[in-house]
């Protein structure tokens, strides 16, 4: 019975925390909802999959998750998401920005269009630049916080995916470092974490 509860009490490292998630709807992100809800945490999901998101949330406990469409490509959506996150719960203790497309499989410059640069570059680094402003918006005046970035390894060495991808990933490296040195003295933490391979359906997709 003690060793019970103390596996329960264990578990539930982010009791009273408020945490929004992108792309939380499916893969990382939507395994990190059920981690931090099941630590205790109250979730948002940020995504444009709306059914999928909503089914997540159901699944965990409802007063405890809830979902919220969110393109992280544009300002409002991102500004609405942290606010829905503060009147739902009260706060926001951790942004995690973790919203991501790979993109066409295509790995020939002459082939890689500029739309298709654009549009990876949009959702993996404008949408983490976004995610990181709103949430600072509400957490500097708190003084503190986590901010989550998802890089990959593809932020650290090339060739292992396509132009823009690994562009917006080196991109979201150091758009952490910066906002780390910024925030950090104000009591935001900002990390980003660089997965390798993870069987989500993107991964799924893109190596067939
Ligand atoms: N799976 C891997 O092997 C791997 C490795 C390294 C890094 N990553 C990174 O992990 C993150 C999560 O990827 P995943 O593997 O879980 O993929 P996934 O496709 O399962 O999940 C990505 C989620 O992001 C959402 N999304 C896409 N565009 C969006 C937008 N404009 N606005 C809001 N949400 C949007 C999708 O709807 C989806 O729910 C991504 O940033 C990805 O680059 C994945």
């Amino acid at each position: 019975m003690a060793t019970a509860s103390l596996v329960s009490a264990a578990l539930k490292r982010l009791e009273g925390k408020v945490a929004l998630i992108t792309g939380g709807a499916s893969g990382i992100g939507e395994a990190t909802a059920r981690l931090f809800s099941q630590n205790g945490a109250k979730v948002v999901i940020a995504d444009i999959q709306d059914d999928q998101g909503h089914s997540v949330c159901q699944e965990l406990h409802k007063s405890s998750a809830s979902y919220v469409h969110c393109d992280v490509t544009n300002e409002k959506d991102i500004e609405n998401a942290v606010n829905t996150a503060v009147s739902k719960y009260g706060k926001l203790d951790i942004m995690f920005n973790n919203a991501g497309i790979v993109g066409v499989n295509n790995t020939n410059i002459l082939e890689y269009e500029l739309s298709e640069f654009q549009r990876v570059i949009n959702v993996n680094l404008v949408g983490v630049f976004l995610g990181t402003k709103h949430a600072s918006r509400v957490m500097i005046p708190a003084r503190r916080g986590s901010i989550i970035n998802t890089a990959s390894i593809c932020g650290s060495i090339g060739g292992a995916a396509t132009h823009g991808y690994t562009s917006s990933k080196h991109a979201v490296v150091g758009l952490t470092r910066n906002t780390a040195v910024e925030l950090g003295p104000i009591g935001i933490r900002v990390n980003c974490v660089l997965p390798y391979v993870v069987l989500s359906p993107m991964a799924k997709k893109y190596f067939k």
